[in-house]
């Protein structure tokens, strides 16, 4: 059964205590919602690390859309039980209030990358995503810490950060999961509905086979897409649409 942590003290002590202090540790940072994806990030850490960590919390801060994060799913009990079966050792499951003591007086700015793409789009959102990934890594203190390539301006912001402020923890970017017709795994892909589930694939097919930007924004349009943006950067192809409220985003290496 997996240990569940639901203070920083706790982990702190336990982190330094004589059963975890000389182990390698991996770190898998979620949001909850489990799935495929998750679950192959917490098989690469079980392959590379002795223990491996994964953390629960559903971060206000890096929501810009308060809409979006009442209705961002939770599904506790179920996620346990993924847990469990992949043999996880603990989960971090901290509480608003552990996590921000400082109400966020306190926050970690990027000043180029995180403007554009999501970034432009969301306000706010990267600096979310960093401050609360830097309290998580400060705390957690693992060898290694693993992102899904679905997000990958955040897993690129996220090593720039622990580059730039020389933390201990190696970022191991894991390849997107994608479902069988070709959609990249997410948490929000659940709370699509029927219909909009049916169109979803067609966002990768798209994005994979046109090969400039306005073809691309024109052909998701004409299949009931609303484009949120596409863009190259750096010979990735970067794009988020939404489908519904529902906000999906993939991208491709060109
Ligand atoms: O990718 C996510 O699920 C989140 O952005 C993360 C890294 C857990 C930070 O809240």
């Amino acid at each position: 059964m997996i240990s569940i942590i639901k203070s920083v003290a706790e982990w702190k002590e336990l982190r330094n205590s004589e059963s975890l202090k000389n182990k390698t540790i991996g770190f898998v940072p979620t949001m909850g919602a489990l799935h495929e994806g998750h679950l192959s990030l917490i098989e690469k850490s079980k392959n590379e690390n002795e223990i491996t960590v994964v953390s629960i919390f559903v971060n206000p801060t890096q929501f810009n859309d308060p809409k979006d994060l009442e209705k961002y799913p939770r599904t506790y009990e179920d996620d346990l039980q993924k847990l469990n079966r992949t043999k996880t050792d603990y989960l971090f499951y901290p509480s608003h209030n552990e996590l921000y003591a400082d109400k966020f007086r306190y926050e970690i700015n990027e000043k180029e990358f995180s403007q554009i793409l999501c970034g432009a789009h969301r306000p706010g959102h990267f600096t979310g995503v960093l401050t609360i990934v830097m309290k998580l890594l400060n705390i957690v203190k693992a060898d290694k810490a693993y992102f899904g390539e679905k997000d990958y301006q955040q897993y690129l912001l996220i090593k720039g950060m622990v580059d730039t402020f020389f933390m201990d923890t190696k970022i191991v970017p894991c390849p997107i999961v994608r479902e069988k017709d070709g959609l990249a795994m997410s948490s929000r892909n659940m709370l699509l509905s029927k219909q909009e589930r049916i169109l979803a694939p067609k966002f990768f097919e798209i994005l994979s086979k046109e090969k400039n930007n306005e073809e691309i924004i024109a052909k998701l349009a004409y299949s009931g897409f609303k484009v949120d943006y596409v863009d190259e950067v750096e010979n990735r192809r970067y794009a988020a649409v939404y489908l519904g409220n529902v906000r999906l985003i993939d991208n491709v290496k060109i």
